[in-house]
């Protein structure tokens, strides 16, 4: 079996990074999941049609190009909050999962980061890890992101959103977020990307020994 990663985690927890980073230097493809709910998401608003269209969002799942997906378009704030509200439906989630796996069964293996890894998508993965900071240090980060791509943004504001989201996130009937019972707990809070990604190598070398 080729190696798949599983890397789960709420917003702004440093999971995309550490993902990129992972993939760079196993040489694993990467897929943002995030990205493909968000495509859908911009998709629909595109078309004039409502978030809660099952039948168009679910065409548009099928028919989506993941390599063709604008990072840069689709990381608007608004996008985020649509995704989650499209991320509750159950065909979009079975759609976009299909599309998911096919993209992780291709030679030679992939690093997938989002909400359901380790516990939908990819229950068998190779490695799993579960990242988390705390709202208030991931509220900081994305602000002081927000601010070196000289943007405005409020501290406050950031943290009400990141929180609605989670609660979204974590209370939806179909795949919530929470740790697999198998996965490595990474809690980032008082870590730079450096020493979380040599945290996440130590994992990832040794259930790739037993792999
Ligand atoms: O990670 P990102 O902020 O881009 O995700 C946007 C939204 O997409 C999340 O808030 C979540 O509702 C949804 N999502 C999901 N399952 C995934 C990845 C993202 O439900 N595997």
């Amino acid at each position: 079996m080729i190696p798949v990663i599983a890397i789960d985690g709420p917003a702004a927890s440093g999971k995309g990074t550490l993902a990129r980073r992972i993939a760079a230097h196993y040489g694993l493809r990467h897929l943002d999941t995030g990205l493909t709910y968000r495509a859908v998401a911009h998709a629909l608003v595109a078309a004039g049609k409502p978030l809660d269209d099952d039948a168009e969002a679910v065409a548009v799942a099928a028919r989506l190009d993941l390599s063709a997906m604008d990072r840069a378009v689709l990381a608007a704030h608004t996008v985020g909050e649509a995704a989650s509200k499209v991320a509750v439906m159950p065909a979009v989630r079975r759609a976009l999962v299909e599309r998911q796996r096919q993209f992780a069964e291709t030679p030679p293996g992939a690093v997938l980061d989002g909400r359901d890894i380790g516990t939908v998508v990819f229950p068998e993965a190779t490695a799993k890890l579960y990242v988390t900071a705390s709202p208030e240090v991931r509220a900081k980060r994305r602000y002081h992101e927000i601010l070196a791509g000289g943007g405005e943004a409020d501290e406050a504001v950031i943290l009400a959103d990141i929180e609605r989201r989670d609660a979204r996130d974590m209370g939806r009937a179909d795949s919530p977020l929470r740790p697999a019972e198998d996965a490595h707990l990474l809690d980032t809070s008082d870590m730079t990307i450096e020493t979380a990604f040599q945290a996440a190598r130590a994992t990832i070398d040794r259930a790739l020994e037993r792999h």
